[in-house]
């Protein structure tokens, strides 16, 4: 679907990745990817291996994450596997100054994991234990794991955190309302941070994603016609970024969606209650 003339339209194609220039900025040094045991994250873990860089793997799964250590080794990379729960507060942090001991400062950390729930308010009232889950993974624990890598990039001088965001954050919808929480309040803490950190030379980039092919969003959209990407299209998106340092990356609708969500509250809510009627 990702190379059809609709989905080209509305900018949902691979990014052009100059293969050289990756090898040159990510080339012997190290890059901390997140939720790389599948998915968006496994194809950028891949992507960055390839590109010469020492790829730090985190996930929970442990032993998709030492197969893939032994993928990024068969393409002539390095990669080391971290098993984490980023819920986990305490590990997240643990990990992140694991990684500063033996590796340095990360060129880039990729904060990719995350998890997403559709459901309806009324179907969480007595489910609090959802939004601290997804709070858990998609906001407290990446910032966790920022936190140590984000101090040894600042006195390095040097470095990139780009965070797998999605369309959502800027157009929240109903049935989406955690999810889209969560995420935007990772992303609102970059916005803020962005500038603090553009004075000790380390950029920030948030990635709008749409609609993308993998395990996250198969219950939902397994069956849908929806223009979409591939993990590894996404992964383009990534690398891309790296090179751009963009500050945001997003389709040029997921943009303008955001701005009318700003502008026009009151309109963009009634076609949104107009459009869960109909769904549900
Ligand atoms: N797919 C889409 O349509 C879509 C659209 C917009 C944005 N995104 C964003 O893209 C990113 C990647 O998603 P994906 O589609 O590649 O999803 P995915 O295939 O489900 O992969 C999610 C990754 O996050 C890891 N993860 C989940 N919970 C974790 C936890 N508690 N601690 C540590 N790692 C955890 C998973 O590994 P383990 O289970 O092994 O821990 C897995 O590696 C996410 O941030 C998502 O919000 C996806």
């Amino acid at each position: 679907m990702s190379s059809s003339p609709v989905a080209a339209l509305l900018g949902m194609r691979p990014h052009q990745v100059d293969g050289g220039a990756l090898r040159q900025l990510l080339g012997g040094r190290p890059v901390v990817v997140t939720g790389a045991s599948r998915g968006v994250g496994r194809q950028v873990a891949l992507r960055c291996g390839a590109a010469g860089a020492h790829v730090v793997l985190l996930a929970r799964g442990a032993d998709a994450l030492e197969d893939l250590v032994a993928e990024v080794a068969s393409t002539g990379g390095s990669a080391t596997a971290i098993p984490v729960d980023l819920r986990d507060l305490g590990a997240a942090t643990a990990a992140a100054e694991r990684i500063v001991s033996a590796h340095g400062a990360p060129a880039l950390l990729v904060s990719n994991a995350g998890h997403s729930i559709r459901r309806d308010l009324a179907d969480y009232t007595d489910r609090l234990h959802d939004v601290t889950r997804l709070a858990g993974v998609n906001m407290l624990g990446p910032i966790a794991l920022a936190l140590p890598l984000l101090a040894a990039m600042r006195q390095a001088r040097s470095g990139q955190l780009i965070s797998v965001g999605t369309v959502g954050m800027a157009l929240p919808g109903p049935g989406w309302s955690v999810y889209a929480a969560t995420k935007a309040g990772f992303d609102a803490w970059l916005r803020a941070i962005s500038p603090e950190l553009r004075r000790d030379r380390v950029a920030v980039t948030s990635i709008h994603l749409p609609l993308t092919r993998t395990a996250m969003s198969a219950p939902t959209y397994r069956h849908s016609r929806l223009p979409s990407l591939s993990a590894d299209d996404a992964a383009t998106w990534v690398c891309r970024a790296a090179l751009t340092r963009s500050r945001v990356v997003s389709p040029w609708w997921g943009r303008l969606g955001g701005v009318a969500t700003s502008a026009l509250p009151s309109l963009v809510d009634r076609i949104s209650t107009a459009a869960w009627r109909r769904a549900s």
